[in-house]
């Protein structure tokens, strides 16, 4: 089993800025003290407000964007107390970080075609995803699929646009793109052969649309990964608050039950049962 990552390390971070992304979500920019290589797509960081404002137990947020190599940007939704108590931060105020945590995902090499599926801020770890492909060539052999309930909620859909992958958006309300849910987009583009069944898949992203995209890619025999959003109390391997069931023909054998925090969360299909 996985250990704590050997580069994460506890930083008490500024905040840079803090930019508004659709009704209810902020892009939050952290200061790093040096400059950091680039992180894989995936990894993530546990964030909390340095001064003790919102809960004691920090919380779970994809790394975003690395736009130097002294920062970090993060993509907020506000739910609840820890996300409400992140989005208050001012330019200045300090977050306190554990990062980098997780493993991230396996970019694919340029030639092998790869295709990322969202649902709202689970578009997150796919920046620097598509970025990565971008820098090695691979644009166009790389299909962004980014869905949410309406046009407003497909948070910081240009950034996305402007990497230069084919990005195809679909609403559930029909204000923008394909009109109805991802999977359906999805579903027809592979039907009519837009992109190819042989490419890998990876999907982030609502409990709910995590689930149906499983089946569907059980079902289509898809080699997918996931990118799961397990809720998560330390996030570095200490507190069992993470579990995430094994399949036995899986990579972990008769091993039952997996840390998504240090075993992920990005993990293959086929080694989980979910
Ligand atoms: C590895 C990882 C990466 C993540 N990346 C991002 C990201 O980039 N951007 C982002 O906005 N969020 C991300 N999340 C989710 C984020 O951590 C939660 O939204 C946050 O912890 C909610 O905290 P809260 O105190 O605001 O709300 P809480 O009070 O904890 O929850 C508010 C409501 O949201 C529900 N909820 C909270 N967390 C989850 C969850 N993980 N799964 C299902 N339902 C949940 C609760 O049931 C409740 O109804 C990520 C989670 C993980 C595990
Ligand atoms: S969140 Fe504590 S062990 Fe995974």
């Amino acid at each position: 089993m996985a250990a704590l990552p050997a580069d994460a390390r506890v930083l008490d971070l500024p905040v840079t800025a803090r930019r508004r992304s659709g009704p209810d979500a902020w892009i939050l920019e952290l200061g790093l003290p040096e400059a950091w290589p680039r992180l894989r797509p995936g990894r993530f960081a546990m964030l909390a407000p340095a001064d003790g404002r919102g809960p004691f137990i920090p919380r779970p947020f994809s790394i975003y964007s690395q736009p130097a190599p002294d920062r970090l940007d993060f993509l907020i939704q506000v739910l609840g107390p820890g996300t409400r108590a992140l989005a208050a931060l001012r330019e200045g105020e300090t977050c306190t970080a554990t990062v980098p945590l997780g493993n991230g995902f396996e970019v694919q090499p340029p030639e092998r075609p790869v295709v990322l599926v969202a649902g709202g801020v689970g578009s997150a770890p796919f920046l620097l995803y598509l970025e990565e492909r971008a820098a090695a060539g691979a644009a166009e052999r790389t299909w962004f699929f980014y869905g949410a309930r309406s046009a407003d909620r497909l948070y910081d859909r240009e950034r996305f646009e402007a990497v230069g992958s084919p990005v195809r958006c679909s609403t559930e309300d029909g204000s923008l793109g394909f009109a109805g849910r991802v999977l359906d987009d999805l579903a027809g583009a592979l039907d009519r052969g837009e992109v190819p069944e042989e490419a890998r898949f990876a999907a982030c992203g609502p409990e709910g649309l995590l689930h149906a995209f499983a089946a569907f890619a059980r079902e289509r025999g898809l080699d997918a990964e996931l990118s799961l959003e397990t809720y998560m109390g330390c996030g570095v391997g200490v507190c069992n608050a993470c579990p995430t069931p094994t399949d036995p023909e899986g990579p972990w054998g008769d091993w039952p039950w997996v840390k998504t925090c240090v075993d992920g969360p990005v993990m293959p299909l086929r080694a989980i049962r979910f």
